[in-house]
């Protein structure tokens, strides 16, 4: 059976301080009264994720990105092979932000998905339209085409690591969410389209995740679905109890 994720994504929030003291708290909440059924990941700035790591241990720990490169001259970045060596397990990638404030392409973001797995660390994929698309009625082609090229170009073997993340970037920080049915629509479509590019029993063990503005309130209706296996999450990752309400909604 395919795993159940919800992962938040703290994108540029929290202090080194702040963000050890949410982490703590998620672990003890989770250990105390969180679904075991559920895998928990925290995808931290980069500076948090060896601190964090420590204090965690039911709880796992992600970057929230990685360099296209193994190594070398290339300030300011953070290599995956760095990554692995905090111990950190996970690594959020092509989420819309990176694609669209900082000029992620399906080439860069086929470097990093194959870092990634070089160092064996499991990709959260993230796709999901803009507006425009959606009102054009053309999101499943759209998606779709951001999965073709990329991480539908890799073997069997690598695909079977991959999360994907569906973020409709119009639902993201905005506090408007996709419905349950049109997360479900897309989520199966994405679904049929790894098994028509795989295979069946791939598609089903891959774990298809929904984003944008999911909270404690609405992530129950929304995992209810059949094709919706978890949440990447962002603003309601920042309060504990809140983060656990939604690990807690299946
Ligand atoms: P949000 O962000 O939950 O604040 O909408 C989700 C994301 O961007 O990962």
């Amino acid at each position: 059976m395919r795993k159940k994720i919800v992962a938040g994504n703290w994108k540029c929030n929290t202090t080194l301080q702040e963000g050890v003291a949410l982490a703590k708290e998620v672990e003890k909440l989770y250990s105390e009264k969180g679904d075991k059924n559920v895998v928990v990941v925290l995808g931290t700035p980069f500076t948090h994720i060896t601190e964090v790591q420590k204090t965690v241990s039911n709880v796992g720990v992600a970057a929230q990105n990685c360099a296209a490169e193994a190594k070398g001259a290339f300030t300011g970045e953070v290599s995956a092979e760095m990554i692995k060596s905090t111990g950190a397990k996970y690594v959020i990638l092509g989420h819309s932000e990176r694609r669209e404030y900082y000029g992620e392409t399906s080439e860069t973001l086929n470097k990093k998905v194959a870092l990634t797995l070089q160092n064996g660390l499991t990709p959260i994929y993230c796709c999901g339209e803009a507006l425009a698309i959606r009102e054009a009625g053309t999101q499943k082609q759209y998606v779709i085409n951001q999965l073709k090229e990329t991480i539908f170009k890799l073997s069997e073997e690598d695909f079977k690591k991959i999360v994907i993340a569906y973020e409709p970037i119009w639902a993201i920080g905005t506090g408007k969410t996709a419905s349950s049915a049109q997360a479900q629509e897309m989520h199966k479509d994405l679904r049929d389209s790894i098994a028509a590019n795989y295979n069946k029993a791939i598609a089903d063990q891959t774990s298809i995740l929904y984003g944008g503005s999911c909270k404690a309130s609405n992530a129950k209706e929304l995992f209810a679905n059949p094709d919706v296996d978890g949440g990447l999450i962002g603003g309601a990752a920042l309060q504990a109890e809140e983060f656990l309400g939604i690990v807690n909604a299946f």
